[in-house]
């Protein structure tokens, strides 16, 4: 890891807006006594949540906490489908669940009694072709309802699924698949994706080929294009799941069950299979789901805008709303297809009340133009969310003005794959916001400052975000590498404390302004990529011999990947192999991941111990005046690096 940079909180934003009155008179948190009672007894506050939910067997204890390894309502034993779903049969069968859409235009109006019944058609299935509870299942898929439905199907029989953002290659696929040594893959011919088709079979069939764990790959047909389908393995899902029974006997779970894992990015190594569990989890995420969206289930149209590839889809799209009894939208395409309007027209067309999108998205629609929501009728939205990266204070009073018309509170929610729920952020009925600022922790949450040395920063300066107390739904290891979860999260400033790898400063009233990140993990379009992936990728090119990735602030997609490469010897740079280059990277991980920039150096900043200086890097991305140099062996090449990068910035 290269030595974080010293961190400085230099935005400075005065403005602060109250709670609008109307929504503060009907909220469900409308009290500060909620964060009081959180702190005089946080077990009791986290019980009294876990009781909305249906437990076969009760808990005998809320917490057991044996730093850095936790565990939550200990004994207690549910089923996350039944709870997500036969719960609501007798009260809500007809109730919408899904309101989906796909990108060319068709529609599925899912209520609770139909996913009911599709969930146990699928998960019946699984289990006839050999499925049982422990076993990992890779789902890897565009945005359609199989895709939660399949989620389902594995937590009914007990089975852990692993998603993978269908906007990954087939390497990145194969090397997750590998990690957790899935035994099914659940997938579907393509997706449709701003009016093309993403051949995700193709793609999956190029991972299989390095999978050997596969037994079989399931296959859902959503664009109809040819695939191949090999003999044995693959299996139509329409077909597998007709004549199925729609009654599937839920395992019975305990509380500590792994759920599910999810690969994120780390700052050294490969992708880490983020591991979650299943009573802490679902109570988290249903209780903020609750608390923080305000839920009034029988009237509010829920829409959190991200892909259930990321974490947010799994917590706020797929666990914590159908816990809730949620009416969601699901749409499956781009924000611009066929117009920029998309988003607005599904809005308007479904009533949409609550809102929850990221940054860099409505960054992408501050760039639009105000005239794309303004041709729509969006008096229904009552509440807008915010996550995935810090929001600027434009972006922020853009999204209030233009989205929310001045009367929808927005809820800048801070949290990470880790901790698997949101952990600061405004109570929208509560909470004075100030554009730019995540507010403050969420009930019995724990957030704390602190410098190199471990001790609490004063108000005003940065420092390391910290965790210094359990809450449910954090995750309980890294899939198969519990020393690199001790190591990563609890090593440095103790096993009690959480590090978070974001920097952060507290203002004086206590509210918190995210800065980023603080290690070698990137942030792009609220995607977290970390640069060794980038970097392996790069020297995976039978041209490169070594490589360092960093990042700079760009104004779209908040960072932008900059890559400093050296050639093998006896190879001639030019600009056909940067082309190249940043093609590989896409292949080899996705599009997202295709650096920005490329610079072809002679050699890389190094110290004497031979530690690429990503930091001198950073700053040379970043157009900023050099640190300390005295530490490099080689410091001549940063000039020559320092010119070819300002070069390079004069050309854009
Ligand atoms: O740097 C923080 C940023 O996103 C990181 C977590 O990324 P990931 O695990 O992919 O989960 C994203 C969705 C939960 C954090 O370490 N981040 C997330 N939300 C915010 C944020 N930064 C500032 N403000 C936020 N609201």
């Amino acid at each position: 890891m290269s030595e974080p940079p010293k961190i400085l909180a230099l935005l400075h934003e005065h403005r602060v807006i109250d709670p609008p009155e109307e929504f503060q008179r009907n909220a469900i948190a409308d009290s500060e006594d909620i964060y009081e009672e959180a702190e005089a007894d946080l077990e009791g506050f986290w019980a009294s949540q876990a009781e909305r939910l249906h437990w076969s067997q009760r808990w005998t204890r809320v917490l057991e906490w044996n730093p850095p390894w936790v565990k939550w309502f200990i004994g207690g034993r549910l089923n996350v489908s039944v709870n997500c779903l036969d719960r609501h049969l007798d009260s809500i069968p007809d109730r919408v669940a899904y309101y989906w859409e796909g990108e060319p235009g068709d529609e599925r109006r899912i209520t609770y009694r139909e996913l009911h019944d599709e969930v146990c058609r699928f998960a019946n299935a699984l289990r006839r072709i050999g499925v049982r509870r422990g076993d990992r299942v890779a789902i890897y898929m565009g945005m359609i309802p199989e895709l939660p439905i399949a989620m389902l199907a594995c937590a009914r029989i007990g089975a852990l699924h692993s998603v993978v953002f269908g906007g990954f290659a087939a390497e990145a696929l194969k090397d997750r698949i590998n990690d957790a040594s899935a035994e099914v893959l659940i997938t579907a011919d393509g997706g449709w994706r701003r009016g093309d088709i993403v051949p995700l079979k193709q793609s999956a069939d190029e991972a299989l080929e390095g999978s050997p764990t596969i037994r079989h790959a399931v296959v859902v047909r959503r664009t109809g294009q040819d695939v191949s389908m090999q003999s044995g393995r693959d299996l139509w899902y329409h077909e597998l799941i007709e004549g199925e029974d729609t009654e599937c006997p839920a395992e019975d779970m305990d509380s500590e069950d792994p759920l599910y894992v999810l690969y994120t990015s780390g700052t050294t190594g490969k992708p880490k299979g983020i591991l979650h569990t299943t009573g802490g989890y679902l109570t988290g995420v249903s209780t903020t789901h609750r608390l923080i969206f305000d839920i009034h289930p029988e009237t509010d149209v829920f829409w959190c805008a991200a892909d259930i590839g990321w974490v947010t889809g799994h917590s706020y799209i797929v666990y914590g709303p159908l816990a809730n009894g949620t009416t969601s939208i699901m749409y499956e395409g781009a924000p611009n297809f066929p117009d920029k309007d998309r988003l607005w027209a599904i809005v308007e067309k479904y009533g949409v009340t609550i809102l929850y999108t990221a940054p860099t998205a409505i960054r992408a629609f501050m760039k639009w133009g105000e005239r794309y929501p303004k041709a729509h009728d969006m008096s229904s939205l009552r509440l807008l969310g915010s996550v995935g990266e810090p929001i600027n204070p434009e972006a922020w009073m853009w999204y209030w003005t233009h989205i929310g018309g001045e009367r929808c509170p927005i809820v800048d929610t801070w949290w990470q794959t880790e901790t698997g729920m949101i952990l600061i952020t405004p109570l929208p009925g509560i909470t004075r916001l100030k554009p730019g600022s995540a507010t403050r922790p969420f009930p019995g949450i724990q957030a704390d400052v602190l410098d190199e040395s471990g001790n609490p920063v004063p108000p005003g300066a940065g420092g390391y975000l910290v965790l210094r107390r359990p809450w449910p739904a954090q995750f309980r290891t890294i899939y198969g590498a519990p020393e690199r979860y001790v190591e990563q999260y609890f090593s440095r400033f103790g096993p009690e404390i959480y590090l978070t790898g974001d920097g952060v400063k507290r203002d004086d009233d206590g509210d918190f302004w995210l800065l980023g990140r603080i290690d070698d993990v990137m942030n792009v379009s609220g995607h977290r990529l970390s640069t060794y992936e980038i970097e392996s990728a790069l020297v995976d090119h039978t041209a490169v011999a070594e490589s360092a990735v960093v990042s700079r602030p760009d104004p779209a997609t908040g960072e932008a990947i900059v890559a400093f490469v050296t050639l093998k010897a006896d190879v001639e740079g030019d600009e056909a192999l940067i082309g190249e280059l940043r093609e590989h990277v896409a292949k080899m991980i996705g599009k997202i991941a295709r650096p920005h920039g490329i610079i072809l150096t002679e050699d890389l900043p190094k110290t004497r111990s031979g530690k690429i200086m990503r930091r001198l890097l950073r700053d040379v991305a970043r157009g900023q005046a050099l640190g300390d140099v005295s530490t490099l062996a080689n410091a001549e090449i940063v000039k020559e690096i320092s010119t070819m990068a300002s070069e390079m910035a004069e050309e854009e």
